[in-house]
């Protein structure tokens, strides 16, 4: 039996690139570490253990690591002259596709952990001290990963969980296929469990996690004689939990938007007016080379459902401009579907050949000045759309969920329904509850507002 008994006053830092997942994973990574005697260091200068949770989505994404590591190097090298160790872990996206070329490139990485393995970094970590060769681990255990996820700590009002990983999508550009594995769904037994525990530390906001999140299904609990549910259905039966006021989820894709979702986002009071549903490209062509599975028109139809459903809804989205073979006309026809639907907030980006995808080997790679130009001006479409949409808020009163102080003494920075960062002067105690907020202005990246009279008076 391998001895995973704490050593005393070990300090981790863990840093985290890429998407909310991995926040999620960098948490419960932490999570695991603490029973075996590690706290949070303030830097990595000073830490036993240095974690660096990678992201491989886009080439820039992934050289972070290697340059992270170069500092590293020296960090090691200061701490191994005072007497002292550094363990250094390369976990998440890029540990799982370069895992090896990690191992040959920086030798002063001691492990490589995969994003459906971290489980086993106790155990890793005792092996370590034993033997000090690299250690590679990137099998797929998403099953055996959750089931060792042992009980957390919320840490604010808000928080993540993830329902569902992987993707079977295959999208032409994207490497996450390959780095998460096939689309695995979380029991709802396991999920309802980790979400009543938040509930009973006082979470009111929870975001289910998926990369395809409303991909997810699942045996129904006992009781229930549906064959089968959906995403719809885990909602509306985590809406029951008491304490539970908000539920949202992200990422959805086009293709898994099913009715019952619809309905839902319609009718749950709980569920937020808010979806992340990204299309990535305007134009058929295109979307039909990216493998989506979607057109333009079927996306803008599903757009209409969910706002027949929901008409308050805040739509979100991920934009991909440059992809081989994508000609200005095509790119008009992104600006159009832009046009059309109207975000309140996008991510966009140029596309990046990724290795060992189908979209890295095909002909007509777009220049980079081309993609340069593009992404300037859709940014610049999808910046007037989301203050157009922050300006409209201003005089409505809304409920805000207020998470953590503010920069000013007497002010805290809490969300909106739609996601959006809004400060108010509201006394502590309100900190980690609901409350109406009346907004009054808008900053760059937040509404500012006061607290509705009467909730003032009563704090
Ligand atoms: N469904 C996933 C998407 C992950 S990637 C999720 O859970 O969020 C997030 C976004 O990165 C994609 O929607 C896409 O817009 C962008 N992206 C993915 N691969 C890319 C690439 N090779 N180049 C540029 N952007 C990319
Ligand atoms: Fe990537 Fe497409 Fe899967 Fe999203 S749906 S993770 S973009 S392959
Ligand atoms: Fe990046 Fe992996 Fe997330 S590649 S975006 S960290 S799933």
């Amino acid at each position: 039996m391998t001895d995973l008994r704490p050593k005393q006053g070990k300090s981790v830092f863990i840093r985290t690139y890429g998407c909310q997942m991995n926040v999620y994973d960098s948490e419960r990574m932490a999570d695991l570490l603490k029973p075996i005697g590690y706290s949070a260091a303030d830097s990595p200068d000073d830490a036993d253990l240095v974690i660096l949770n990678t992201c491989h989505i886009r080439e820039k994404a992934a050289e972070k690591v290697y340059s992270e590591l170069g500092r590293l190097k020296r960090a090691k090298a200061n701490r191994e002259a005072d007497g002292e160790t550094m363990t250094i872990a390369v976990a998440g996206c890029v540990a799982q596709a370069e895992g090896a070329e990690i191992a040959a490139r920086a030798p002063v990485v001691d492990m490589v952990i995969g994003p459906q393995a971290y489980h086993r970094l106790p155990e890793l970590l005792a092996r370590d001290a034993r033997d000090r060769g690299v250690a590679l681990e990137t099998d797929f255990a998403v099953n055996e990963k959750f089931d060792a996820l042992c009980n957390r700590e919320a840490e604010g009002p808000a928080a993540f969980i993830t329902v569902q990983e992987g993707c079977d999508k295959f999208c032409t550009f994207c490497v996450v296929p390959y780095t998460r594995g096939a689309e695995v769904s979380r029991p709802v037994e396991a999920i309802t469990a980790e979400a009543r525990s938040l509930a009973a530390q006082g979470v009111k906001e929870v975001t289910l996690l998926g990369q395809n999140v409303n991909g997810w299904a699942g045996a129904p609990p006992a009781g229930d004689s549906s064959d089968k549910w959906r995403l719809g259905e885990l909602c509306r039966h985590l809406a029951k939990i008491d304490g539970i006021e908000r539920i949202r989820f992200t990422t959805s894709h086009p293709r898994d938007m099913d009715d019952g979702l619809i309905a839902a986002l319609g009718d749950e009071e709980k569920l937020m007016p808010y979806l992340h549903l990204p299309v990535q490209a305007g134009s058929d062509k295109i979307l039909k080379s990216m493998n989506r599975g979607h057109t333009a028109e079927s996306y803008r139809r599903l757009i209409e459902k969910i706002r027949d459903a929901r008409p308050d809804i805040a739509l979100s989205g991920d934009f991909i401009v440059g992809f081989p073979g994508e000609t200005t006309e095509d790119f008009e026809e992104t600006l159009a579907l832009v046009e059309t639907v109207g975000y309140a907030s996008a991510y966009s980006f140029k596309y990046s050949r990724r290795p060992g995808t189908p979209g890295a080997a095909m002909p007509k790679q777009v220049a980079e000045a081309e993609k340069d130009d593009r992404l300037a001006r859709l940014q610049e479409l999808l910046e007037r759309q989301r203050s157009a949409f922050n300006r409209a808020q201003i005089g409505r009163t809304m409920p805000v969920l207020f998470e953590k102080a503010g920069r000013h003494p007497g002010q805290l920075i809490g969300r909106s329904p739609y996601l959006q960062s809004v400060h108010a002067n509201a006394p502590e105690s309100m900190l980690g509850s609901i409350a109406p907020v009346t907004i009054l202005d808008v900053t760059p990246n937040a509404l500012a507002g006061a607290l509705k009279k009467e909730d003032e008076d009563a704090a």
